[in-house]
């Protein structure tokens, strides 16, 4: 078992859990919200963590099949226990080496990308498990312009790259992405940071053909 793995088998069970999904859930709603899902489609959330995004997303009419999957097994259980309706589905898997034969319409990650070993990897595979013209948004907190961030990495004691909005972009491209970014703000709150600069969003689109 990797340090990421360890690290976040015990936020699984210590409450860490429910409390990202408090700190993430209003900038994430808000980039959400802001996506009009016309279409049916399929989901999936890469780091899914308790799974609170797949269960928020599964209650959109058009929400076909919402699967969570997350290297840390602990996770997986909790999301499986907190399984609200059919359309869920939650697997105990990296990104990396997960055998799955189905394509999806959007996949969506919140402050996980960055623990892999190689963004790069990570990132190729995700560009093939959409459909042309597919989205993949990618939100994260932990980045270079973000400065307040940058501390995170000394406290969590695992593998976190830090990398620029400039650099992120540059990964979605070099992975054949056609790149959009966006920064959500939380301007009531008090960390500074969240009203300054917020999450980055980056939406890589898989070109149609
Ligand atoms: C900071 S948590 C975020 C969880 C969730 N997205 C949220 O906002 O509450 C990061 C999660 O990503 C998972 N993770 C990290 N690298 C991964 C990988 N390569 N494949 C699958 N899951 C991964 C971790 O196990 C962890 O549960």
């Amino acid at each position: 078992m990797d340090g990421v793995q360890k690290t976040f088998d015990k936020w699984a069970q210590n409450g860490r859990a429910e409390l990202m999904e408090i700190e993430h859930g209003k900038n994430v709603t808000k980039f959400l919200d802001s996506v009009s899902f016309e279409k049916p489609f399929s989901f999936l959330d890469m780091g899914c963590g308790n799974g609170w995004v797949v269960r928020k997303m599964s209650e959109i009419n058009n929400c076909k099949k919402a699967i969570g999957i997350d290297k840390s097994k602990k996770m997986i259980i909790q999301a499986k226990k907190k399984t609200t309706n059919k359309k869920q589905s939650f697997v105990h898997t990296d990104i990396e080496s997960w055998k799955y034969n189905g394509k999806f319409d959007y996949i969506f990650s919140m402050e996980s990308l960055y623990y892999a070993d190689s963004i790069d990897i990570a990132l190729r595979k995700i560009f093939k498990l959409l459909k042309p013209g597919g989205k993949f948004f990618c939100g994260t907190d932990f980045y270079l312009d973000n400065k307040a961030t940058a501390r995170w990495a000394g406290i969590m004691k695992i593998q976190m790259h830090l990398h620029s909005k400039k650099e992120w972009k540059k990964f979605f491209k070099d992975a054949g992405f056609e790149v959009k970014t966006k920064h959500v703000k939380d301007l009531k709150n008090k960390k500074k940071w969240k009203k300054e600069w917020g999450t980055l969003f980056i939406t890589g689109t898989k070109p149609s053909k």
